[in-house]
């Protein structure tokens, strides 16, 4: 038998794969309080506008609000025979409330309708994803404040470059998930018009009253070209774009969590709520959660990239390409809110070990451009004599293999003899980070000050 929604001229029903291919229920069911309440906002807006009867549309809203109890119970029978959420929807109610259920469709397609339900369930997809990231800064912004004074080495090409304190790490990702929320902010702004009433591309005959239902719904203003709102999915393409940064920064952090907790560095401890154990070598201890972070990245890397070719070369307006949006967007959502979440717990939980880091901190002879800004500041040498100067103390301490500091007075003056004792105040890490006071800089005193700028926008 022919489709009861759009059959009319057919004569026989769909193949087996056809209704297959076709169908979205299995995984747009999971717009369907957004399609229920689009309905309601349409319906009473085509009553307002005497489109519709008050009756109707009184049948109509009672028939969506046992449809969505229905849903909410699990009792509610989903058919793929019926497609998708629109359809699964529509069909119950005429059974339930009769030809009423029939005028609900007026002034509307689903073209609009799916631009509308996936718009708000974006939307309220990035007003969670804020919150998150917010939790995830003060996460931050708390290790930040307990350890602004740690000292631990920082790195250029993973190697010691010089010293810096835990806390100045931590706020550079308070910095980074910071833009992440700021670009979650810009991406609710950017899509909060309402489509409805964009009809099936070319607007309505009908003396529809788009601003109501934009207003009734919660968006700012109607979108303005209705052959556009019906083909645009930019909305799922920068929540996509937004998710794959902030992975791309969870991936980072996550690696450096890795490196961190191997015995090795040993700079952190994960507490045994974010890790795991081996099945055949009893003394691991693993860092799974961050390398699931690290990896999660892939996909969602992978879902902005399929949503940007499924995009690409349609032509205006809607193709039924564009259905393949939201099992993207969906399958990004879960694994981004996933990541978010454990790595906010991993933070707030691991344990930091000072004495491991502060001990990191002055290996590497870390503290060598300290003794060439001595050297130019003290002694007067020009930055690229002092830096050659240093080269040499560094080649000295290294064949002997010893820190800057433990070198003696003598053995420096003979390779400079305008060096004096007071050097050895600018060779310790304390001393180097301490010294870095300029803004943005190391110096706990700077930090702190970060922490206090972000703790007032957090
Ligand atoms: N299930 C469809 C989707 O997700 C709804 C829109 C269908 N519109 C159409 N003209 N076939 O995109």
């Amino acid at each position: 038998s022919s489709n009861q929604m759009w059959g009319g001229r057919f004569a026989s029903g769909p193949d087996a794969i056809m209704e297959e291919i076709n169908a979205s229920i299995g995984f747009d069911k999971k717009l369907y309080a957004q399609d229920i309440r689009g309905s309601i906002a349409h319906a009473t807006m085509l009553a307002e506008k005497g489109i519709i009867s008050h009756e109707d549309k009184d049948k109509i809203v009672a028939g969506l609000n046992t449809i969505l109890s229905e849903i909410k119970s699990g009792e509610f029978e989903f058919s793929r025979k019926l497609e998708d959420i629109h359809m699964n929807i529509e069909a119950r109610l005429a059974t339930l409330i009769g030809p009423a259920a029939g005028r609900l469709h007026t002034a509307r397609s689903r073209n609009d309708q799916v631009a509308l339900d996936f718009r708000l369930w974006v939307k309220e997809e990035l007003v969670k994803c804020e919150k998150m990231l917010t939790d995830l800064v003060g996460a931050f912004l708390d290790r930040a404040e307990e350890h602004a004074e740690t000292v631990m080495p920082g790195f250029t090409h993973l190697q010691a470059a010089q010293p810096v304190t835990f806390g100045h790490h931590c706020m550079a990702y308070v910095e980074m998930f910071g833009r992440d929320r700021a670009r979650v902010r810009h991406a609710i702004d950017h899509l909060d018009e309402s489509p409805i009433g964009a009809a099936a591309l070319a607007g309505t005959p009908y003396p529809i009253d788009r601003h109501m239902t934009a207003k009734a719904l919660g968006f700012r203003e109607p979108t303005r070209n209705s052959i556009d709102t019906v083909s645009d999915r930019d909305f799922a393409l920068e929540f996509l774009s937004v998710a794959a940064i902030c992975a791309v920064h969870l991936s980072r952090l996550a690696e450096e969590i890795v490196i961190w907790s191997t015995p090795q560095f040993g700079f952190v401890r994960l507490s045994d709520a974010f890790s795991t154990g081996s099945s055949i070598m009893p003394q691991k201890k693993n860092p799974d959660a961050a390398e699931l972070v690290r990896a999660k990245t892939g996909r969602i890397n992978g879902s902005l990239v399929a949503l940007l070719t499924i995009m690409k070369g349609l032509p205006l307006a809607y193709s039924k390409d564009m259905q393949e949006d939201k099992e993207q967007v969906f399958d990004a959502a879960e694994n981004l809110e996933l990541a978010i979440a454990a790595m906010t717990g991993m933070i707030r939980d691991m344990e930091i070990r000072v004495d491991r880091m502060r001990a990191a901190a002055g290996a590497g002879f870390s503290t060598a451009t300290d003794l060439a800004d001595w050297l130019v500041r003290e002694v007067g040498l020009p930055f690229r004599e002092a830096h050659h100067v240093t080269g040499r103390v560094v080649a000295l301490a290294e064949s002997k293999s010893c820190g800057l500091a433990d070198l003696s007075l003598e053995e420096l003056q003979a390779i400079d003899p305008n060096i004096t004792d007071k050097v050895f105040d600018v060779l310790s890490v304390d001393a180097s980070v301490a010294s870095r006071q300029s803004f943005g800089g190391t110096a706990p005193a700077e930090v702190k000050k970060q922490i206090a700028w972000w703790r007032a926008r957090n």
